[in-house]
């Protein structure tokens, strides 16, 4: 088959925000113990962080990371994961199942941070916690002479950590959280906490819920004329859903998933857009999307409990999931610099980036396609047009089953085309496209369109195998692996496998 790629590189569309290849964690079954956390384990540091997950988490890149929750957090006391170690309260994980030992708690997640080379972004309990247990948690980590910064130096850390990134709620609107709110109540209760915490810190970067998928425009709207003055980003959740992961059925609708979320972040973006235009005062800085839950879901039975049902510990993540995951990013860039953040569930463990057991460290595909992405999509992005044969698939397959009928919405088939394609410029003047075929079984030539400017030859990035299903495992961990090539011959035209990724890059000639 046959495709049209013109790079339009006059037409920038904005700054590509690296935290859009961010990452989550949640105290969710393995995903921290002993995932992140392993205690006395040969492999932990003295403060029982996992060496090899750090190492491979700064391989990564890993630009920002969101924790503790998500739902677990509405009914966390960041007071019981704090001082010495072993006199920490064991709680019941209240949200999930299971026991919570608080051995990982914000001085652990800080450290790691720190370790890694990543942002930290805290989300505080809204649900069951109050304002000041919020504002003191602000203060532990970034107070200089106050009790709470005292207590953090007593714990052993004397400098403030600094951390910019706060996030005031989860999913609030949900009924499955402790502390469900109205969008009115939400909303006032949101411009309230977010004015006493910038008012503590006006440097602080908040973060207000966003509506379910970007769907209830009343919410969205609400939250904006009450908060918007307060906040740098308004998240979204957005999450696919697999229920054979591996019927070759599911294929496509995975595969064109990203068009729904392209859809849903372009329809918040409206909704932001029309709010902040017709409110009288404007907040004078951006309000970016932060897109800080999404993935595929595959409801996968297990009997442990203990939020097993999303934990897909038998089903790592695999080709497939990497293809999809390209498409999200490049909705992503096409809609710079309007997402400024986004955070994959998970970085360790369920639907994991990397798969964590005891003794070894898995690197997805997901995980190779998140370093590559970070590295080279980045900069300004610049229109690419595509003229490729579509098909007709309806996306997503199924939405979130578990929410209930109601909100079970099958979609209308959607016509889209088998080949993305997004582009940037690197702070080096450097051109680096990215391609995403999404054809089950064709390959294509393609016809590329480059700017004058840039050399015929290219880097060549790839992530392709003949098994869309193929994933990596403590057997066999090196099953997909990109490939790397320099200097290929470009000319013009490029061919690309069935299912693959593949990255270019022009130097400036
Ligand atoms: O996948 C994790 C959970 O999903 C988060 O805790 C919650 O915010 C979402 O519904």
């Amino acid at each position: 088959m046959k495709a049209i790629i013109t790079i339009r590189e006059e037409e920038r569309t904005g700054e590509i925000s690296p935290y859009i290849y961010g990452q989550y964690f949640e105290h969710l079954g393995n995903c921290m113990y002993p995932g992140v956390w392993d205690g006395d384990s040969a492999r932990s540091d003295g403060q029982g962080l996992r060496k090899d997950v750090i190492e491979a988490a700064r391989e990564l890149g890993v630009p920002v990371i969101r924790w503790p929750g998500g739902c677990y957090v509405d009914l966390y006391d960041w007071k019981d994961g704090v001082g010495p170690s072993e006199q920490r309260p064991v709680r019941p994980n209240w949200h999930w199942g299971g026991q919570e030992l608080n051995r990982f708690g914000t001085d652990e997640f800080l450290s790691w941070c720190e370790q890694v080379g990543a942002e930290p972004y805290v989300n505080v309990n809204l649900g069951t916690g109050t304002l000041v247990d919020a504002l003191r948690w602000i203060d532990y980590c970034n107070g200089a002479e106050t009790a709470d910064a005292k207590w953090r130096k007593d714990n052993g850390r004397e400098e403030p950590y600094g951390v910019r990134l706060w996030g005031i709620g989860n999913e609030t609107w949900g009924d499955w959280e402790a502390g469900q709110l109205g969008a009115d109540e939400y909303a006032a209760k949101l411009a309230n906490w977010a004015q006493f915490a910038k008012k503590y810190d006006s440097q602080l970067q908040l973060l207000g819920v966003g509506s379910y998928e970007g769907n209830d425009e009343e919410w969205d709207r609400k939250v904006i004329e009450a908060a918007g003055k307060y906040l740098s980003y308004l998240t979204i959740h957005i999450y696919g859903c697999s229920v054979d992961r591996e019927s070759s059925d599911e294929y496509y609708p995975i595969a064109f998933t990203p068009v729904y979320f392209e859809n849903q972040l372009r329809k918040m973006i409206g909704t932001l857009e029309t709010t902040l235009s017709r409110m009288n005062k404007k907040p004078g800085h951006p309000i970016r999307l932060s897109l800080d839950e999404w993935n595929i879901r595959h409801y996968e039975v297990d009997p442990s409990g203990n939020g097993g049902y999303l934990l897909n510990r038998n089903s790592p993540r695999n080709l497939q999931d990497a293809i999809f995951a390209a498409g999200v990013f490049h909705a992503m860039i096409r809609l710079s610099p309007h997402v400024g953040m986004a955070n994959y569930v998970f970085l360790v463990n369920g639907n994991g980036v990397m798969n964590v057991t005891e003794d070894a460290v898995v690197k997805t595909p997901l995980y190779h396609l998140f370093k590559q992405y970070g590295q080279w999509m980045t900069g300004k992005s610049v229109s690419v047009e595509v003229q490729s044969p579509s098909r007709l698939t309806p996306v997503p397959l199924v939405s979130n089953p578990e929410y209930g009928e109601e909100l079970a919405r099958k979609h209308q088939p959607v016509s889209s085309p088998y080949i993305d394609a997004v582009g940037a410029i690197g702070e080096d003047g450097s051109l680096r496209v990215a391609i995403v075929n999404r054809h089950l079984e064709s390959g294509f030539d393609l016809s590329l369109g480059i700017p004058e400017g840039y050399g015929s030859s290219a880097a060549v990035w790839s992530l392709h195998h003949d098994d869309i299903h193929a994933s990596n495992t403590s057997e066999a961990p090196e099953r997909v692996v990109p490939v790397l090539r320099m200097g290929v011959s470009i000319d013009n035209t490029l061919t690309v496998p069935a299912h693959s990724i593949v990255l270019l890059r022009f130097e400036k000639a």
